[in-house]
C-alpha cells in the first residue's frame, strides 16, 4: 500500500512538473464489461479491476454470469446468470476420465472449449437484458472483455464506437499475439496448451513450431468462423471480427516475469499477475487450530482446484494418496467434497471449501499438492510455498513447467500417481532445501514491484481512455504485415533464389572457362 501512495504521488509530481501537466484524468468514465465465459476462476481475475473502477468513481455496467452479491455502488450487473444451464457439467471435471498430457487431448479440449465459446456467444447476445442494454440509448466510453476462445464480444467496441481492453485470465491464448504485433517466435515461446519449457531441444522447436500452427488453425475453424456466423446474426453491418479484434488497445495478462519468464511484450502488453490475490482474512476456526496445531514437520496441503471433483479421482489413486500421507509425520489437509472420505487416515483433514490464500500464507504449511492452475500457483507464488504439481488439462501443463523452470516445484503425473511416487515426491520437496529456496526467490521477486498489479490495471486502463484508445502501443506495423513477410519468408525464398541463380550462372561461366569448356577446347587447338 506504501508503495501505491509513493507511485501515485510520483506520477502526480510528475504531472505538476512536466511543462503541460498531465492530460485530463479520465474521470467518471462509462466503462462496459463484457465476459461471457462461465469459468468461475476466470472471473475471479476480472472481478477486481471491475469493482475497482467502479470504486474510484467510474460507471461500470457488467454483462457476465457472476452478478455481484450485494448491490455495489457506480455497479450495475447485467447477469446472464442461469442461462448456461446446458454446460453445467463443464463447470467440474472428472478426473478419471481425463486422459493427461496426451498430444491429441489438446485438440479434444479445442472441441469442447470452442463449444463452449460458441455457445457462450449465442447465449450472451441473444439474452433479454443484453438485447435490452443493446436497444436502449445508453452510451459508453471503453469497453472491457475477455480476450480466451472467442472475439465475439468486441463487436460492442464496434456498436458504441468505443476503444477496448483484453482480460486474459491465463497466459497468451497462441492465437492472441498478432493482433498486437506482439513477437510469438517458437524458438524459444513455448505454445500455451504444451508443456515445452522455453529452452527447447530441436525435436521440443520442430513440435513447438508446429503446434502453435495447428492451434492457430484451430482457432480459425473451430472458434473463430463459428462466433463469426453467431454475431452476424445480431448485429447489421459488422466488419469482420477480425478487423474489430486488432483494435483492441492493450491486453492485461495475468503473468509476472518471476514465474512466466522474461519473454518479449510490446507495450500493449502488460502483466497484471497476482490482481486476483484476496485480502487476507482471519482462518475459519477449525483450519487455524488444524494449522496451529501441527508439529515442527508441518503440514501439506492438497487442492486441486474449483473445476476438478477430487471425490471423481479413481479409488485407487485416492488410497495411493492416503496410504502415502498415512506414511508421513505431517498433518494433511484436503479439500474434498463429500462428508466423508473412505480410508481416511487420522492426520488428514478434508473440507469442501478452504480460504486457499489465508493457508498457503500460514507458517506450518510446508507444501502444496495442486494441479498447476495459474490462480493456485500464483499464490503459491506469492506466499513462497513449494509445490509437487500434478498438472491435468488447458494451461496447467504450461504453467507446471514455470513453476519446475522457477525451481518451486517437483512434477508428478498423474499417471505415475501410487503410494510410493507421492510420498518420494513429498519426501524431496519437504527435505531438499532447493525446493524451498525457489519457492522464497519467486516469492520475494513477485511482490517486488513498484506498483501493485491493481493499481496498474487501473492506471492503463484510464491512459487507453485519456489517449483516445492510445492505438501507438500495440506494434501495428508487425500486425499488419502478411504471415510471409512476419516470418522473412518472402526474404529467405528471395535469397535463395538468388543464390541458386548465383550458383547456376557460376557454373555456366566455369563450363566456358573450365577444362572441358569451349574455351579450354580452342586453346587446345581443337
Ligand atoms: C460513484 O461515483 C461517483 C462519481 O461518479 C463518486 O463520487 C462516488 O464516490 C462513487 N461511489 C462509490 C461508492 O465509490
Ligand atoms: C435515455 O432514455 C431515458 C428513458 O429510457 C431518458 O430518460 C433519457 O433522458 C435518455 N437519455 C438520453 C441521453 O437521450
Ligand atoms: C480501427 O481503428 C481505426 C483507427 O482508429 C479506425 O479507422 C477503424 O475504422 C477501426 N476499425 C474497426 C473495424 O473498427
Amino acid at each position: 500500500m506504501t508503495r501505491a501512495w509513493a507511485w501515485l504521488v510520483a506520477l502526480a509530481l510528475a504531472g505538476w512538473a512536466s511543462p503541460g501537466g498531465l492530460p485530463p484524468a479520465a474521470e467518471g468514465a462509462r466503462i462496459l464489461g463484457v465476459f461471457g465465459h462461465i469459468g468461475k476462476s476466470h472471473w475471479d481475475v476480472f472481478e477486481p479491476l471491475m469493482q475497482e473502477l467502479a470504486r474510484r468513481g467510474h460507471q461500470v455496467t457488467v454483462v457476465s454470469h457472476f452478478p455481484q452479491a450485494a448491490p455495489r455502488a457506480n455497479y450495475t450487473d447485467v447477469s446472464l446468470k442461469g442461462s448456461l444451464t446446458d454446460f453445467s457439467p463443464v463447470g467440474q471435471i472428472d478426473v478419471t476420465e481425463m486422459k493427461v498430457d496426451n498430444m491429441w487431448d489438446v485438440y479434444n479440449e479445442h472441441l469442447l472449449l470452442s463449444q463452449l465459446a460458441v455457445t457462450g456467444c449465442e447465449v450472451a447476445f441473444a439474452h433479454p437484458d443484453v438485447q435490452r442494454l443493446l436497444r436502449s440509448n445508453e452510451t459508453f466510453d471503453l469497453l472491457i472483455t475477455e480476450l480466451f476462445t472467442t472475439d465475439c464480444y468486441v463487436a460492442f467496441a464496434h456498436h458504441y464506437n468505443i476503444p477496448s481492453i483484453g482480460l486474459s485470465s491465463c497466459m497468451m491464448m497462441p492465437w492472441a499475439y498478432e493482433r498486437f504485433g506482439n513477437p510469438q517466435n517458437p524458438a524459444y515461446i513455448p505454445d500455451l496448451f504444451h508443456a515445452h519449457g522455453m529452452q527447447m531441444s530441436f525435436w521440443e522447436r520442430w513440435q513447438n513450431s508446429w503446434k502453435i500452427l495447428l492451434d492457430n488453425l484451430a482457432y480459425e475453424y473451430l472458434y473463430h468462423r463459428p462466433s463469426e456466423q453467431v454475431v452476424r446474426r445480431y448485429f447489421k453491418d459488422l466488419p469482420p471480427l477480425k478487423e474489430i479484434a486488432r483494435n483492441v488497445s492493450m491486453m492485461f495478462v495475468n503473468t509476472h516475469v518471476s514465474l512466466s519468464h522474461a519473454r518479449p511484450y510490446v507495450p500493449a502488453v502488460l502483466e497484471v499477475g497476482g490482481i486476483h490475490l484476496p485480502q487476507r482474512k482471519p482462518l475459519p476456526k477449525d483450519v487455524k487450530e488444524f494449522l496451529d496445531g501441527a508439529g515442527e514437520e508441518g503440514v501439506v496441503y492438497f487442492n486441486m482446484g474449483s473445476m476438478i471433483r477430487a471425490t471423481s479421482m479413481a479409488p485407487e489413486k485416492r488410497r495411493a494418496f492416503l496410504e502415502a500421507f498415512g506414511r508421513m509425520g505431517q498433518r494433511v489437509l484436503w479439500k474434498w467434497e463429500e462428508a466423508d472420505m473412505p480410508g481416511q487416515t487420522p492426520n488428514v483433514k478434508t473440507s469442501r471449501w478452504l480460504p486457499q490464500f489465508d493457508i498457503l500464507n500460514h507458517p506450518k504449511v510446508k507444501v502444496y499438492i495442486g494441479h498447476g492452475g495459474l490462480l493456485g500457483s500464483t499464490e503459491a507464488a506469492h506466499a513462497g510455498v513449494p509445490m509437487v504439481a500434478i498438472p491435468i488439462f488447458g494451461d496447467q501443463r504450461a504453467n507446471v513447467q514455470n513453476l519446475l523452470q522457477a525451481g518451486m516445484a517437483l512434477k508428478l503425473d498423474y499417471h505415475d500417481v501410487t503410494a510410493d511416487s507421492v510420498l518420494a515426491a513429498l519426501k524431496e520437496v519437504l527435505q531438499n532445501p532447493k525446493y524451498r529456496e525457489g519457492a522464497r526467490r519467486v516469492s520475494e521477486a513477485f511482490r517486488d514491484r513498484p506498483v501493485g498489479p491493481l493499481d496498474a490495471a487501473v492506471f492503463w486502463t484510464e491512459y487507453v481512455l485519456r489517449h483516445n484508445g492510445a492505438p501507438f502501443l500495440r506494434n501495428a506495423v508487425a500486425a499488419d504485415l502478411a504471415w510471409y513477410q512476419r516470418w522473412l519468408l518472402d526474404v529467405v525464398a528471395a535469397s535463395a533464389a538468388a543464390f541458386v541463380l548465383a550458383v547456376l550462372a557460376l557454373r555456366a561461366l566455369a563450363a566456358r572457362l573450365l577444362p572441358h569448356g569451349p574455351i579450354a577446347h580452342k586453346l587446345k587447338g581443337e
